[in-house]
């Protein structure tokens, strides 16, 4: 129980990596709130968690700022706390850079880097009390520059930079804000495998681990470490959950 009586927020939670994150916190003992803007999935997600703890649930679009202070207080205001702040939602399309819109950079910003800063803003208050702990979200996408990904790969490394800024600037005050590039297996990698088989091989041959993560067991499990007092040294990294596809010097 590594987590016990600690009290988090998880964006993106009805599904795939938040999922995976919300119910691992979960069986460590904190609850949790499932922020999601799909309310059959946020559901499906809030049943799982109150097997093990107490879950709270926002059915609520994270684009839009006005939501994101009520969630904070609303969360404080039932569990008295906020210990853990995981900014893991995040919506784009691929385009090649010479289609890439400003509709494209604002669906990416809109979903994943304002969201992250707002939430962060929001919740700095509270995690100066707690001394708590920030999990934000990047991708080798945007460390590597792939092609396709222009918006995303933008607003990834946005939060990069925010991420390290708020490390500088808490760290004395005893919060940990760091980063997860993941690699995962969710529903809609699982559905591109059945539809691209051939490149979905070339890709776990490029992955020296040989297989994707798992949502639950190997990004949740590293974002329990990231939230536990065990990761108390460390601060503005990017932690790598990609099966060593990645390596940062
Ligand atoms: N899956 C991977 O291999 C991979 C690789 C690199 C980075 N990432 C990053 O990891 C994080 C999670 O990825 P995933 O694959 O689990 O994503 P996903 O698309 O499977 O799930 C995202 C969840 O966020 C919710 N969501 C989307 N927009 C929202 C909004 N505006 N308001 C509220 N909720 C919203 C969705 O309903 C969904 O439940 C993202 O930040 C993603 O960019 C994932």
């Amino acid at each position: 129980m590594r987590l016990k009586g600690k009290v988090g927020i998880v964006t993106g939670s009805g599904s795939g990596i938040g999922r995976g994150i919300a119910l691992a916190m979960a069986k460590e003992g904190a609850n949790i709130a499932i922020v999601d803007i799909n309310e059959e999935k946020a559901k499906s997600t809030l049943q799982e968690i109150n097997q093990y703890t107490e879950g709270m649930l926002f059915i609520k679009d994270i684009s839009k700022k006005e939501y994101i202070e009520e969630i904070i207080s609303e969360v404080v205001g039932k569990f008295g706390k906020l210990d853990i702040l995981v900014n893991n939602a995040h919506a784009s399309k691929q385009a090649l850079f010479k289609e890439t819109t400003m509709e494209l950079f604002d669906l990416s910003f809109n979903t994943g880097f304002y969201p992250t800063f707002y939430f962060m803003k929001a919740a700095y208050p509270e995690l100066k009390k707690s001394k708590g702990k920030v999990i934000n979200f990047a991708s080798g996408a945007g460390i590597s520059g792939q092609p396709t990904q222009a918006s995303y790969a933008a607003a990834k490394e946005a939060i990069r930079g925010i991420t390290r800024v708020a490390a500088n600037e808490w760290g004395p005050e005893g919060i940990n804000v760091n980063i997860i590039a993941p690699i995962a297996l969710t529903e809609g990698v699982k559905q591109w495998r059945q539809s691209a088989s051939e490149l979905y091989e070339q890709m776990i041959n490029n992955i020296p681990l040989r297989r994707l993560g798992d949502p639950e067991q190997d990004i949740g499990r590293t974002a329990v470490f990231l939230a536990s007092d065990d990761s108390d040294y460390i601060t503005g990294q990017t932690i790598m959950v990609d099966g060593g596809s990645i390596k940062i010097y």
